[in-house]
């Protein structure tokens, strides 16, 4: 049997021991080559001393906090424990102390002793996610604490745990020891150093330090580290990840799931371009050892010019209403919170800060394309940053959405605003130029600003609406002034997205988002010429996008704001609204994005029928009918993106 995603053959070395058939049996399943050089034995300490004087000192009530590091370390801690003590009193005692569970699978191994910590580290679990909880929850000063361990002693998290001020014990549960035949990973460590690797899977930070301890005790350290600049380095989860950090490897892929299956199935799915990028990088100069999507260079004597992006590119060829080999297809919102690498870095950074930060919103523009594989990229910030130059203050608070300090509510206050400062926005112009530098040079880069309905909307509102009160009450109270305000958004847009393509955007969308609350009348009237304006001002030859939600009634009159594609959201049938719209339009649209929570098949239903009413017509781009919604599992989104590309192929040689 051959899986769905496929190594096409190439080599891939793992360093499992216990799971070596397994992982090897994967890999092959997967169409690549395995090479298993087992790196560790498990031993259970010899008398399980550590295990048993840990539980007397628990009986003995001698500690406040237990930190449990592992789900099979506790596991281990119960058999050995067990042996000796009746497991009743064993878990009462332990029921008796604070208990920090560092992630999901500690979690799952105390539940079966039926426990439940009373704290749980957030992801990505890492030793400094549990200092950052303690340090909100638990006084560690004067505390006698206990540490699980696994592997080897994290020394620098036992230190912190020190300074401030507690007493620490260590309680290793397994010690890990060189495998007793050290042939197969000393031959991994020549073939990876030999470039005769493609591939490297780390399933355990341990698998890290023995192979560096080898390959230092064979002379072979450098070699083998500038080996890796070659190999795509698969990472099991955020520990080996980290790991393979402080032997200065970067990680070129982790699951969100740290299981092996999954990393071996994500890595046959993506793992050829990573390949090719890795060493088209290599070759161009870039240090591969640990480098950022944004060092990426695709070539270094050429700075890519739109003309090559605008021939090739499968998402500008639908754009153009010209044939493709395949449907291309973006998601809105492809860079967010539904992406763990995403929320890690938000853990880190604010939202304004991301966005302000051109190597930042480059890493993340970047990020989502590889990981996903759409055809075009989006360039990540947010419509509303745009206000901040008119003197408009906006705040993104946690959990509650944009938020203006102090609303625009008449013309009078419209009349106060300051001069819009295209320079202001700088931060957005180099974040396009990094990521157009950096990005694949076949994938088109979509800029993006709203619509001045959708952010006048936001001004006068103070926030999000349902009503649009204000927003229409200045629209029929003060038409003048609301036209002022129009006015000085659209003009102001237009600066800003003719500034996005100098800077290396491709396409352009704009996002009209809340335009479906109009009436045609009053769209027509208050809206309409604003957009026309707005797009008439775009200067080159660059597709418009137009996106709104709510608009079945409106497509009309959007069209006559001279877009080049409709955005459709899924209130409306694709095929109905296509023809409504006129075929010499490119529609773009418009899976329900709710239904990414469904199931794989029924996903793949639903997308199937968005493709039949598009009936292969040239100038279809799919997307979903508005973003990715935050709690979507990336697994649906890619079987999404996989069941488009090939339910949608038409070479003409298949
Ligand atoms: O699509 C992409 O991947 C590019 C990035 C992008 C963001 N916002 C990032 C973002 C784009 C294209 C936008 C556009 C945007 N921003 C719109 C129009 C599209 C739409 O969704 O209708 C609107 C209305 C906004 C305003 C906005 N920004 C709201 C209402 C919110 C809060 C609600 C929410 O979804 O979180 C934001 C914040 C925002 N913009 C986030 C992201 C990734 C979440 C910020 C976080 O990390 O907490």
């Amino acid at each position: 049997m051959v899986s769905e995603y496929s190594f096409n053959g190439l080599r891939v070395t793992a360093f499992e021991s216990r799971r070596a058939k397994e992982i090897a049996k994967l890999i092959r399943y997967h169409g690549g080559v395995p090479k298993v050089a087992p790196s560790m034995r498990e031993i259970p300490l010899s008398e399980a001393g550590e295990a048993l004087s840990f539980a007397e000192k628990l009986f003995k009530g001698e500690y406040d906090l237990v930190i449990l590091m592992t789900g099979v370390g506790i596991r281990a801690l119960k058999d050995a424990v067990s042996e000796k003590y009746p497991l009743d009193d064993f878990v009462t005692a332990l029921n008796n102390v604070t208990l920090l569970a560092r992630g999901p699978k500690p979690l799952a191994a105390l539940k079966e002793l039926g426990l439940k910590p009373d704290i749980v580290v957030p992801e990505p679990n890492t030793w400094r996610d549990i200092l950052s909880t303690l340090d909100g929850s638990f006084e560690l000063k004067g505390k006698r604490v206990a540490v699980q361990e696994y592997g080897i002693t994290n020394t620098e998290f036992i230190e912190a745990l020190k300074e401030r001020g507690a007493d620490v014990t260590a309680v290793p549960i397994y010690k890990w020891a060189l495998p007793e035949n050290l042939e197969p990973l000393k031959d991994a460590i020549r073939s990876i150093a030999e470039n005769e690797e493609d591939f490297s899977l780390f399933t355990s930070s341990q698998q890290i330090y023995h192979l560096f301890q080898i390959a230092e005790a064979e002379g072979l350290e450098d070699k083998l580290r500038e080996g890796f600049k070659r190999v795509v380095i698969g990472s099991i989860g955020p520990t080996t990840t980290e790991t393979l950090d402080r032997f200065g490897l970067a990680t070129d892929y982790e699951p969100d799931s740290p299981k092996m299956g999954n990393l071996i199935r994500e890595m046959a799915r993506c793992g050829r371009g990573l390949l090719k990028k890795k060493r088209t990088a290599f070759e161009n100069g870039v240090n591969t050892n640990h480098w950022h999507k944004v060092d990426m260079v695709w070539d270094k004597n050429l700075q890519y010019g739109r003309k090559e992006i605008t021939e090739g590119s499968v998402f500008m060829k639908a754009c153009r209403g010209e044939k493709t080999d395949y449907t291309p297809l973006w998601l809105m919102r492809q860079a967010g919170r539904f992406m763990r690498e995403y929320r890690e870095l938000r853990s880190r950074v604010s939202f304004l800060d991301l966005c302000k930060t051109p190597e930042l919103a480059a890493e993340v523009t970047l990020g989502a394309v590889d990981r996903l594989g759409v055809d075009a990229a989006i360039i990540f910030s947010d419509i509303l940053l745009m206000l901040e130059s008119f003197g408009i203050g906006i705040e993104f608070s946690k959990g509650e959405g944009p938020r203006i300090r102090k609303p625009v509510r008449t013309g009078k206050a419209v009349s106060r605003l300051e001069e819009f400062d295209p320079g202001s926005l700088d931060f957005v112009y180099n974040a396009l130029k990094i990521t157009r530098r950096a990005l694949d040079p076949g994938i088109a880069l979509i800029g993006f600003a709203g619509a001045p309905f959708t952010v006048a909307s936001y001004a006068i509102e103070g926030g999000g609406s349902k009503n649009y009160e204000n927003t229409k009450g200045l629209m029929y109270k003060d038409p003048g002034g609301w036209h002022d305000f129009m006015g000085r958004l659209s003009g102001a847009t237009a600066v800003y997205l003719n500034n996005q393509i100098s800077a290396g955007a491709d396409a352009l969308q704009i996002f009209d988002s809340w335009a479906g609350a109009l009436s045609p009348d009053d769209y027509r009237e208050f809206v309409l010429p604003h957009m026309k304006k707005l797009i008439g001002g775009i200067k080159e030859d660059v597709p418009v996008i137009h996106f709104g939600t709510g608009t079945g009634a409106l497509l009309g009159l959007i069209k006559e704001s001279g877009c080049r594609v409709m955005g459709l959201d899924w209130r409306v049938d694709l095929g109905e609204a296509w023809e409504r719209v006129g075929y010499d339009m490119a529609v773009q649209g418009n899976l329900d994005p709710v239904t990414l929570f469904a199931p794989h098949s029924e996903i793949r239903k639903k997308a199937k029928s968005i493709l039949d009413k598009a009936q292969g017509r040239p100038g279809h781009i799919f997307n979903l009918g508005h973003g990715v919604l935050p709690k979507t599992p990336v697994d649906n989104v890619l079987a999404l993106v996989d069941f488009v590309h090939e339910y949608s192929d038409r070479k003409p040689d298949n």
